[in-house]
């Protein structure tokens, strides 16, 4: 059962010099936008919302139509993800052994709805198309680390094994 979403805070701690940095390479360049955003959520992991009504005054461009690109492209993400990211697998092959129960699971032992960060700020709980690991599924993927042959009661484990080791490869 997914559990409710945490509050996620709100540009707390941006620190904006940063992001004038960024922008003095580009000055008032409309076509910058893409790269000025990729830069900025380098640099803060996502992009703040202060950020953005910042790019927009210096570029010109709308804080609606900076949005509006942000959310467009997927590699951009508007609110904090965590320090490790973990996207279960909700293709074919994931869904027919069990993808469900586990992203399930997931939601439950983190305690956040899918897409959304934990309030310690570690995991980023997302859901994608197939990972390319069939044959292991269940999967899910952890930063860049493929968990494969998951069951939602070993799940919890796997998680704390990360949250212990700080790493995300998979044990043997
Ligand atoms: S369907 Fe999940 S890895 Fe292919």
């Amino acid at each position: 059962m997914a559990t409710k979403t945490c509050e996620q805070p709100k540009d707390k701690g941006i620190d904006l010099s940063k992001v004038e940095k960024i922008l003095s390479d580009y000055k008032n360049a409309r076509g910058a936008v893409i790269p000025v955003l990729q830069k900025v959520q380098g640099e803060f992991g996502y992009l703040p919302e202060s950020a953005i009504d910042l790019i927009s005054e210096r570029l010109n461009v709308s804080s609606s139509e900076i949005v509006g690109v942000s959310t467009f492209y997927a590699q951009f993400h508007l609110i904090p993800r965590g320090q490790h990211i973990i996207k279960v697998c909700c293709g074919t092959a994931c869904h027919v052994k069990g993808a469900t129960k586990i992203a399930e699971k997931l939601s439950e032992t983190l305690e956040v709805s899918m897409g959304m960060t934990t309030k310690d700020n570690v995991f980023t709980l997302e859901e994608v198309a197939c990972l390319g690991a069939c044959s292991l599924a269940p999967v899910m993927m952890v930063d860049e680390d493929i968990h494969g042959k998951l069951a939602s009661d070993t799940v919890g484990a796997v998680l704390q094994k990360i949250k212990e080791s700080g790493t995300t490869q998979p044990s043997e």
